[in-house]
């Protein structure tokens, strides 16, 4: 049996957004630039995928723009909304994707900003009262915080945050690479700025995502070179990446709230097995917290064994897909900037499972079964 858990790092590609990629990768191949038929009906589909994602969101059309992903969106609001708005401090915490967080640290180590991180409670939220402390003492201060850890699963409170961020006039940007497509964002009602999303989180393509960009606070280019993306993405367009992206989302609007239930139902049943047949497990963050955690992630703490260096590894060996930290960088515990913070010197293992609507219970009795093998052996030895 091989299983699948590893959905926070990327997801498998839904059968249903194939269908609508294909023709663009065949018969509809224009450039979206060219003024002819061939590219004037590639550019059509694409303002078509833009504007139906802009109705899911609540937001207009110019405010989606379409990048390679997660990192660039990342790396295009923070550097844009620095140097448009002469922004010299950064509120975030040590807890960012990297995609965030070297990001800043680069900015910071070059003199451009000053890098400050807002306190964090021993699960690993954001302490609020901390932030609206920095907020006052850091006037036009820009807020980077995650709507949702990849790695512990800890959510973030987005909308008190954004109405923190506009009473202090701060610049607000949420990584939401592990939320667009797993819950509704409203755009509308949410203050916030700047946005990013990787279509690969909710069965779209890889190598395509987007930014939210708020009209009102534009921002700079990260990448010239050309006029496409309204001045603020040169490139010919990942045009069927972008088709891919729009059916993603319209099929995780379709169907959130069953997805919400089914995988849901997924990560509690498997909490209930883990408790019940490993004694002494835990989960790192507030990973096991029904309302505080996104419903995909579960990082399970081991019981401390000096198997634990290997379990990823004999995870494996069973057919069993699951990565121990970030399976953006490194897939090892000892790579895992967010449990280094959180549990510094920690000899329990991680292994982080992540789910997706094509898991079923049969493949958690399986990997929850060899789990509790593998640590008996660590228990024994
Ligand atoms: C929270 C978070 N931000 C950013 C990224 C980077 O996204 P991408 O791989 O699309 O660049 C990831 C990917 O794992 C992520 O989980």
């Amino acid at each position: 049996m091989r299983v699948y858990f590893d959905n926070a790092a990327t997801t498998p590609l839904d059968p249903e957004v194939f269908e609508a990629m294909r023709p663009f990768m065949l018969e509809d191949f224009g450039n979206p630039s060219s003024t002819h038929a061939h590219g004037r009906k590639v550019r059509s589909a694409i303002e078509s995928a833009r504007k139906k994602m802009a109705e899911l969101l609540h937001c207009t059309p110019g405010e989606i723009l379409f990048t390679s992903g997660g990192t660039e969106a990342d790396n295009t609001i923070l550097t844009g909304a620095i140097d448009t708005y002469g922004i010299k401090t950064v509120i975030s915490s040590p807890l960012e994707h990297h995609a965030v967080e070297q990001t800043l640290h680069r900015l910071s180590d070059r003199n451009r900003i000053t890098l400050v991180h807002v306190k964090l409670d021993e699960k690993g939220h954001v302490d609020y009262e901390h932030l609206e402390t920095l907020l006052r003492k850091h006037p036009n201060a820009l807020v980077s915080l995650m709507h949702a850890n990849n790695e512990i699963g800890n959510l973030l409170d987005i909308q008190r945050v954004g109405d923190m961020a506009q009473g202090y006039g701060a610049y607000f940007h949420s990584d939401t690479v592990q939320t667009i497509g797993h819950y509704r964002h409203d755009l509308t009602r949410l203050k916030v700025h700047g946005l990013a999303a990787a279509a690969h989180k909710f069965h779209g393509p890889k190598g395509v995502g987007f930014m939210f960009i708020r009209k009102d606070k534009k921002l700079q280019p990260f990448i010239y070179g050309g006029s496409q993306e309204r001045n603020m993405r040169g490139g010919t367009e990942n045009v069927y990446g972008i088709i891919g992206l729009a059916k993603a989302l319209e099929i995780a609007y379709r169907d959130m709230d069953e997805h919400i239930r089914l995988v849901s139902g997924l990560k509690q049943y498997m909490i209930g097995k883990l408790r019940e047949l490993i004694p002494g497990i835990d989960f790192h963050g507030d990973s096991a917290h029904p309302e505080r955690s996104l419903y995909t992630v579960l990082n399970v703490c081991l019981p401390e064994s000096d198997e634990n260096d290997m379990i990823l590894f004999n995870l494996d060996l069973q057919g069993i897909s699951v990565s121990g930290g970030s399976a953006c960088s490194s897939g090892a515990v000892t790579g895992s900037h967010v449990l280094g913070t959180l549990y510094p010197g920690s000899k329990r293992g991680a292994v982080r499972f992540s789910f997706s609507k094509y898991n079923t219970r049969e493949e958690i009795d399986y990997a929850v079964g060899k789990l509790v093998e593998l640590c008996k052996v660590g228990q024994e030895s």
